[in-house]
């Protein structure tokens, strides 16, 4: 059996990386299909060989064509509307946005950490938050072993987290010129705000960063606090991430575990300069940890640096990685 998969924002920061993953990973697909909005369309993009012409998203537009999944990238207005457009049409959907992700009929899913969420879904399987994604791939074997109590992150996220209006704040800030999406100029600056202020004075990404932790890593009553913070810097994310746990812990049985974690890269060799940069991470799939050490103003605490490319394992990856699942699952049950 081969599938037909519909891209939705196939012209997008995250949907160009779709693109780059699918090619990589050659997957079982007979036919893909770009849409994006009508200022795309009719524009032509070279992928798998062919050269394919990027359709309007349009309910008339998606009849027709066999669709068995969708990866969408296209913001959050496009997922409310036609996520459950495909679904009624047997199509599942698998959404970057932040609109069906706290939904509890919905599971939000990072491959190494919740696959058998997947059991469940009715249509719509939404991919999380970039900066959530590669803390709870740091963090998930660590409480399997140690057991969480609590978390506090910190991030530093690059301007292409914001799409591409964000990476061109910092290219054209560079040359001078004032911000069009960030609330402040971004070069040679940090920023602590991304996403709207709550009225808790939180912003949205922190409470993001809150909620979808407690719901991939199945645990409602974890006690988790974020501060988001946008930096200069192009592509990766890089989060402090301070963590306590129930059981003891070392700096050797952390690295250890963080060793052996699936999708985990452990580069923590600070005698010898080694220690994760996010312009290392550019364009790889792994979530890189380092910096791994005991905090001992807690009972049994750990700080960690983690870095990934908030594009590729914060978006495109795990959403491409997501699809092999549901394919895989497929294929087993004959469908
Ligand atoms: N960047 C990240 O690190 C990241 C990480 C995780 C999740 N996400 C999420 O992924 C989504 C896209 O983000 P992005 O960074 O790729 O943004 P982007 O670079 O601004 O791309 C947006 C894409 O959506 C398409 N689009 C906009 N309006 C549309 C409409 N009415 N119908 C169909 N397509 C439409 C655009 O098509 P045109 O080219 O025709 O305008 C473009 O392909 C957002 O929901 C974002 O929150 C982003």
């Amino acid at each position: 059996m081969r599938y037909n998969v519909a891209i939705v924002g196939a012209t997008g920061m995250v949907g160009r990386k779709f693109l780059k993953v699918l090619e990589e990973r050659r997957l079982p697909i007979d036919k893909y299909y770009l849409f994006a909005s009508k200022n795309s369309a009719g524009k032509t993009v070279e992928f798998m060989g062919k050269t394919h012409t990027v359709i309007e998203l349009t309910r008339e537009n998606i009849s027709g064509k066999n669709l068995h999944y969708a990866l969408f990238s296209a913001g959050g207005a496009v997922s409310k509307e036609f996520a459950p457009v495909f679904a009624q049409n047997g199509i599942t959907v698998i959404d970057n946005s932040s609109c069906w992700r706290m939904d509890p009929a919905v599971p939000l899913v990072v491959p190494e950490v919740n696959p058998k969420d997947l059991d469940w879904h009715k249509g719509i399987v939404a991919n999380p938050n970039c900066s959530t994604i590669q803390a709870v791939v740091a963090l998930a074997p660590l409480h399997k072993k140690f057991k969480l109590k609590r978390v506090v992150y910190s991030t530093y996220q690059a301007v292409s987290g914001a799409g591409q209006q964000g990476y061109e704040d910092l290219a054209e800030g560079i040359k001078g010129n004032p911000p069009k999406k960030f609330p402040k100029p971004i070069f040679g600056d940090v920023i602590p705000q991304i996403d709207v202020f709550c009225p808790d004075g939180y912003t949205k990404e922190e409470h993001k960063m809150i909620d979808e932790t407690r719901k991939i890593m199945g645990l409602p009553d974890l006690k988790v606090t974020a501060t988001t913070v946008r930096v200069p810097v192009f592509h990766g994310h890089s989060e402090s991430i301070n963590a306590e746990f129930k059981r003891p812990v070392t700096v050797e049985s952390m690295r250890e575990v963080l060793s052996k974690a699936p999708g985990v890269v452990l580069r923590d060799d600070p005698d010898s300069g080694v220690y994760p940069l996010p312009i290392e991470a550019e364009d790889h799939d792994e979530v890189y940890v380092g910096r791994v050490r005991v905090d001992d103003s807690v009972k049994y605490g750990a700080n960690l640096w983690v870095v990934a490319d908030n594009i590729r394992k914060g978006a495109a990856t795990n959403a491409v990685q997501i699809l092999q699942l549901l394919i895989k699952k497929a294929k087993k049950s004959g469908r």
